[in-house]
Order: structure tokens, then sequence, then C-alpha cells
């Protein structure tokens, strides 16, 4: 029996999403021990969660009961932490379930979305696996968005778009004036603010005279709990009930709800530890900039994307690699000679900087 003949026809094209390598198989890559091995590819934290969430997922006790489907307790804390009320708030399993949600929400086939590239690749990803079509307007040299090109490029199947701000992996964000511009447009604005605790800079507020404005955020980053696939967005409460309807009831789990529960209540901890990886983002950017070979790109993120003179991209994320540090290449016309570096604790930093040091001095 030929099993394809049930799958869906437009996804065969589909390019799976590129997911980050488990430290183990990296392992497999280089000869340095898993311990030893610098994780500055997928944005993590590296200080990790607060200790309070260890300590609160040992005491629960209702593992064997479903989460609260409702969310309460999870919105009621986040409404404090965000300002905005309980009823404008979802929570998901990550942002990335949320970005799959909403385009589950408003698509029907070939309807639009769009994106600018380079950006976060589950924009596009899930465009395709929701059976709709993507309409890529690249960003501008200096990786701006071409808010004329947008513009042009919406029709009447235009649903959604997406900007990550800060946007990953160019670190930029984009002005509000630029926002404005396109809520004005019939169509759902998806502002991505994974990234918000390391830029300070929100439109959250715009929420509440903006019913198409959905604010994505994570506690993946800045919360170190990417593990746990914990994301939210604040939305209008119309469209936080609709999305509720639809959604998976039970995605985020009963140890999720715990984590950011205990999370939120220990604010000096994640503070703490948002402002040193803003520090040491800076200190990368100091040091890269020195190098003859790189330039590093200013960054609201925890993270830098640095051009790589001379087509040498491949070879010095090899070359890294070799030495177990891991850093994000991304094979793409625009990025091809760029690698992204998660900012990381000092010693990773200066390991980092060490091998670059040492690639960069060969002739
Ligand atoms: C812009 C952006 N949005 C969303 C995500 C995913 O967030 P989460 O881990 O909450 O799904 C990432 C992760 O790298 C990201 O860079």
């Amino acid at each position: 029996m030929d099993i394809t003949r049930l799958l869906r026809p437009d996804l065969r094209e589909l390019q799976a999403y590129e997911a980050v390598q488990s430290p183990e198989s990296l392992a497999k890559i280089t000869s340095v021990p898993p311990e030893k091995i610098i994780r500055l590819n997928a944005n993590e934290n590296p200080y990790g969660p607060s200790p309070r969430v260890q300590e609160a997922l040992g005491r629960y006790r209702g593992y064997h009961i479903y989460p609260d489907a409702g969310q309460r307790a999870m919105r009621e804390a986040l409404a404090l932490y965000t300002g905005a009320p309980a009823d404008h708030i979802l929570v998901g399993a990550g942002a990335d379930e949320l970005i799959d949600l909403l385009l589950r929400a408003t698509l029907q086939p070939r309807d639009r979305v769009i994106d600018c590239p380079p950006t976060f690749g589950m924009y596009s990803f899930s465009t395709q696996v929701n059976g709709g079509t993507l309409v890529s307007v690249p960003r501008d040299r200096d990786y701006q968005v071409d808010l004329a090109g947008v513009k042009k490029a919406m029709g009447p199947r235009t649903k959604v778009i997406f900007l990550a701000n800060p946007n990953n992996p160019t670190g930029n964000l984009t002005p509000e004036e630029v926002v404005l511009s396109l809520l004005e447009e019939d169509i759902l604005v998806v502002i991505d603010e994974t990234y918000f605790e390391f830029s300070g800079q929100t439109v959250a507020p715009l929420v509440f005279r903006h019913p198409n404005l959905v604010v994505l955020r994570s506690l993946s980053k800045w919360a170190g709990l990417a593990g746990m696939r914990l994301g939210y967005g604040i939305m209008n409460p119309f469209l936080q009930e609709r999305l509720m309807e639809i959604k998976q009831p039970y995605s985020v789990t009963a140890a999720g709800e715990v984590a950011l529960l205990a999370s939120l209540r220990d604010m000096p901890y994640l503070r703490r530890n948002t402002e040193a990886l803003i520090q040491e983002r800076e200190r990368l950017f100091s040091r890269l900039a020195v190098i003859l070979g790189l330039r590093p790109w200013p960054s609201m993120g925890n993270f830098l994307l640095c051009d790589v003179s001379w087509g040498k991209a491949p070879q010095v994320f090899q070359e890294l690699a070799r030495r177990g540090i891991f850093v994000r290449y991304f094979d793409t016309p625009r990025l091809k000679d760029s690698l992204r570096f998660s900012a990381g604790k000092p010693e990773h930093t200066d390991a980092l900087m060490s091998a670059l040091e040492e690639i960069f001095q060969k002739p």
C-alpha cells in the first residue's frame, strides 16, 4: 500500500525546521567531552532557571492531575508581570505553539502570510504546515523592515505578518511607527518579543487600541526555561477567547505551570542574569569588532550576528565546532557570510574569542 497517497501533497515540499542539535549529538561531531561543550547556537540562557523552579517542581504533588486548561494562575501572574489584564493573555508551549495557533486560527488554504527575512524560521515553517502561502519581503541592507515593500506585498488574501522585535538573527528593532503603520492594515500584526527582557522595548500597550495586534513573549531566554516550553501572547480578549477554544487544552504541562509561577516569584535572580547577559553581549561586541575579518551587528537580543569576510563563515563554524564551541551558521543567501553567537557566561566569551583570534591569525 502506498501511504504517501494519504499525506497532504503540499507538504511534500515542506522544508523541515532545522532544530538545534542536542548536547549528545554535538558531542559526536567533536572530540571535546560533552560537559566541556559550549553551546552558543540557540540563544539559551546558560545561567538556567531560578533555583526556586527546581524546588517548586520537587515539592509539587499534582502531576497525576491534568493542568488547568483555563490557565488562571499563570494568566494572573503574567498579568502582574506585564501590566496587561489576564483576559488579554494566553499561555502556550513556547512562543512556537502560539505562532502555530495563530495561523491555525486564521489561515484558509493559500491565504498569505508575510515575513521579513532574514528572520526566525518558525514563521515560514508554520505557514507551510498550515497550508498558507508565505510572502517574504526581504529586509534592506541594514536589516530594517522594508515598509513600502511590505505594503506593496499585501493583498486581499494576506492575513498575518510576523515581525520579530528585536529580530532574530539580526538583533535590531523595528521602530514603533512602522508597527503603527502596519496596524492600519486589515491584517493580524504579530510582534514577536521573545527577546523583550534584553531590549526593554515593547509595543504591548498598543494592544488596547489595536485589536489586530498580538504581542508574543517567551520564558525560554530571559527566564532560562527553553526546555520547559513556555511562551505567552498579549492580545485582544476576543482573539484570546477564540484561540483558547481551538488550542490543545493541556499543551502547557503542570510542570510548566509550576515553573512559570516559581520564576515570576524570583524576579531579582532573573533580572540579574538578564543584565549579565546584556553586559556579555556588549563585551563580545567590542571584542569581535577589533578582529580583522569580523563585523558584528549591534543587537538588542541575547545574541549577535557577525559578518565574516572572505566567505569564511562555514569554515569558521567548522573550526569552532572542532574546538567544542557551537554557534549558528545559516546557509541562506543573505546569511551565507555570517555567524550568530549567543551571549554566554564570561568564560564562554573568553573561550570563543581565543578560538576566533587563533582562527583569524592563521594566514
Ligand atoms: C524570534 C523568536 N521567536 C520565538 C522563538 C521560540 O520561542 P519559544 O522557545 O518560546 O518557543 C525564538 C527562539 O529562538 C525566537 O528567536
